[in-house]
């Protein structure tokens, strides 16, 4: 018997509200890949995923859209088992694709000091692609410290810690369909918090 589906306020016991349901991100996903679509046209780009947040975004937006594409990782240094960036990021796993001359597209969940994003475009500007667009499914403009806007953003959201669809608190989280505020209380290290 299939069982019946919860509504999205049930999304998880610790989220105080949901901001994104599932079907919402999949619908503006759709609409987010045809903006990528005319500014690429038919043309081959060159994802760049920022891992590990953005890897279910990345899954679905791929898949949306019919360019041929390359795909490669790049992992920077996240907050462990904290809410707040704390100093300057640092690159924990870098590109292995060769991209001087390609288009490229870099994706990440969320944008919010712009430190991350500022890194890893200087970083892919260094290696002389023939273009670097970024694209975002979150924006959390409130906590902008560097001057930085990406080119495509799927939703502005407000100065709330989320986690779900890729986002983690301590790693938690990240398989939640939806996207969701975290309560205060659970936004402390736990016994299980790896760091
Ligand atoms: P930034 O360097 O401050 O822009 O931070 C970007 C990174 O911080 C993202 O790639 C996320 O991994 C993480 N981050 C920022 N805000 C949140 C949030 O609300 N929930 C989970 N992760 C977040
Ligand atoms: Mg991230």
């Amino acid at each position: 018997m299939s069982q019946p589906k919860l509504p999205p306020a049930a999304l998880h016991p610790d989220l105080a509200e949901v901001l994104l349901t599932e079907g919402q991100i999949r619908e503006r996903i759709k609409t987010l890949a045809r903006e990528i679509k005319a500014a690429y046209g038919d043309g081959e780009f060159t994802i760049i995923s920022l891992i590990n947040g953005a890897v279910m975004f990345t899954a679905d937006l791929m898949r949306e859209i019919d360019n041929p594409v390359r795909l490669d990782c790049i992992r920077v240094s996240s907050y462990g088992a904290k809410t707040k960036s704390i100093g300057t990021p640092q690159v924990i796993y870098s590109l292995t694709l060769d991209i001087k001359a390609r288009d490229v597209l870099v994706i990440d969940d969320i944008l919010d000091t712009g430190k991350t994003l500022k890194l890893v475009k200087e970083l892919v500007q260094e290696l002389k692609p023939a273009s670097c667009r970024t694209c975002v499914l979150l924006d959390k403009k409130a906590r902008r410290e560097v001057a930085l806007e990406a080119d495509f953003v799927g939703f502005e959201i407000p100065d709330k810690f989320v986690v779900g669809y890729g986002l983690d608190f301590a790693e938690r989280y990240r398989n939640l369909p939806g996207i969701g505020v975290l309560k205060p209380e659970k936004q402390t290290t736990t016994p299980w918090a790896s760091g």
